[in-house]
């Protein structure tokens, strides 16, 4: 496996693949069983796998975890040797933000994708998300790249972004992976640190696998919010008194292709939930 950092040491592996289909898989690094998922779904799809690990600043809020955010890069570097990957691009903040975050140029995504979910509660993460991509897109120049469920709003903006300005990739999206207790798995699940943390991060799969039952038992279609308010008061009220806080930032129904807000409950929805256990910051997602 090469692992490269500039785009000059990137382009002389490139021009060898000469005519080979590219797949790129993004990520921040700190690799699970999602990413790998990822990878291999690319290995599939393509000649060549590219993995690129960059923990982009220009998508971290001023209070998020930029610094702390995990970067085991020997253990991820492994991973991807084991996982058959041809080439790991690690590009460092200067070789992407020269002369700095303020001065670079930006892709803004229309607000009506960004304004609400995630967007509302972090201001400009969507837009770093996009110029990272174009950035990455651009620089390795894959014919296909892949994506994850479990951040249907990216996913979202992504493929916004490709098809608005014309880029020549294709974005494949790969189910969610879970955990066998069904947490979705995410780089952040690490600082979810004693037991009563990690049991109370279940309450967001399942308020959704809960919502989904009663949808799946109800004879008509049931009205979005109040079913998704008694259901997820009754998963979260009982950890009122654990010492664990866990705080509903959203839980809503949209209609899957447009995100538009879905008023009842059924298939073709999506619900979106995003929560804080102590603080700790974890999202899902769950088609009906
Ligand atoms: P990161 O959080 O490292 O995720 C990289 C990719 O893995 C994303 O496409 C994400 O949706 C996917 N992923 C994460 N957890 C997953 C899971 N449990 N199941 C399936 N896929 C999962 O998302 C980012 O990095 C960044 O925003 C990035 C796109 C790389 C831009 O900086």
């Amino acid at each position: 496996m090469h692992v490269v950092s500039t785009s000059a040491d990137y382009n002389a592996l490139y021009r060898q693949w000469a005519g080979q289909r590219v797949a790129l898989v993004p990520t921040m690094g700190a690799l699970h069983e999602g990413h790998m998922a990822l990878i291999r779904r690319a290995r599939e799809l393509a000649d060549i796998v590219v993995v690129s690990i960059f923990v982009n600043p220009l998508q971290f809020g001023p209070q998020e975890d930029l610094m702390s955010y995990p970067r085991p890069i020997e253990q991820d570097r492994a991973i991807c040797e084991q996982l058959g990957v041809d080439a790991l691009f690690t590009p460092s903040v200067e070789v992407f933000y020269p002369e700095g975050l303020e001065q670079v140029t930006t892709v803004v995504p229309p607000a009506a994708l960004t304004e609400r979910f995630c967007g509302a509660f972090r201001p400009g993460h969507f837009t770093g998300v996009a110029t990272v991509v174009l950035k990455l897109l651009n620089l390795l120049k894959p014919q296909v790249a892949v994506f994850g469920e479990k951040d249907a709003q990216q996913l979202m903006v992504i493929q916004k972004m490709v098809r608005d300005l014309h880029l020549p990739v294709e974005i494949i999206p790969q189910a969610t992976v879970r955990e066998a207790s069904g947490l979705a798995m995410s780089s952040r699940n690490r600082y979810l640190r004693t037991e009563a943390e990690q049991q109370a991060a279940l309450s967001l799969s399942r308020i959704l696998n809960q919502v989904r039952a009663a949808v799946q038992n109800a004879a008509e279609p049931l009205p979005a919010q109040t079913t998704l308010q008694r259901i997820s008061e009754d998963i979260l009220a009982p950890w009122a008194d654990q010492g664990v806080s866990v705080r509903l930032q959203y839980l809503e129904a949209v209609h899957k292709q447009s995100f538009a807000p879905a008023d009842t409950l059924k298939p073709g929805v999506k619900l979106l939930i995003a929560a804080y256990v102590n603080q700790v910051r974890l999202i899902d997602n769950m088609d009906l």
